[in-house]
């Protein structure tokens, strides 16, 4: 499973980046404004310290200007992937942009039948929230099984991006159902290491090297 840092923080990015676990960067319109930074600045900067897709929204609600604004941000750098509404508008525009050839993602999937729709609209990744159904008492999770039959059951290669992603065992289970990709905030992501047996392991370990009095290097 690709591993996609839900960011648009530029300190957090280049710090996971060097992990070389980092696969790609998903932004949206709430993380750019919680970044303080131009869109456009950001996200081009994001693409030069990332390979992977960088996921950039458009604000636009009709066809027309959403598409202009999808051609603007695919012209920022090869690795951008235009993210769209799960809208009739933002289908229209996701079918043209792959069909040049564009990296779409399109995002605010909340159920299975919005995903077949994103699919046959030729979109790379769909975006299914599963923490934002969740916090309504529906099954975020359940939604990633269902998706995933779906596409497999047809061979769709849209890749299932698991968003709004909240905690460690969201990105193990998401990883079990068989998501291809998480977007995982950067807290999360440097939490999945955490164990504490790991910790106490390290320690006993370092306690015992110093025993022996000796050096590696
Ligand atoms: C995905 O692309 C979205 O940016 C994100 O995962 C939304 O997560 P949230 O529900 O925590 O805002």
């Amino acid at each position: 499973m690709k591993f996609f840092v839900d960011t648009a923080d530029i300190a957090d990015i280049k710090d996971l980046a060097s992990t070389g676990m980092l696969d790609g960067v998903t932004t949206n319109p709430s993380l750019i404004a919680k970044s303080g930074r131009n869109f456009i600045e950001v996200v081009s900067e994001i693409c030069t310290i990332v390979e992977g897709p960088v996921s950039a929204e458009v604000t636009a609600l009709d066809h027309a200007t959403m598409l202009k604004e999808g051609h603007k941000l695919a012209q920022l750098a090869p690795n951008i992937a235009v993210k769209v509404p799960l809208t009739w508008d933002g289908l229209k525009t996701c079918k043209v942009l792959s069909d040049e050839g564009i990296m779409v993602n399109v995002t605010l999937c909340f159920s299975a039948n919005q995903a077949l729709l994103a699919a046959k609209a030729g979109a790379t990744f769909i975006s299914p929230f599963i923490g934002r159904l969740d916090d309504i008492n529906l099954d975020g999770l359940e939604l990633i099984e269902e998706i995933r039959t779906i596409y497999d059951n047809y061979g769709f290669d849209t890749e299932i991006l698991a968003a709004s992603i909240r905690t460690a065992n969201h990105v193990k289970d998401v990883a079990l159902i068989g998501a291809d990709v998480a977007t995982v905030p950067p807290a999360v992501l440097r939490g999945l290491i955490a164990h504490p047996l790991t910790d106490k392991g390290l320690e006993q370990f370092l306690a015992d090297w110093q025993k022996t009095g000796q050096k590696i290097l």
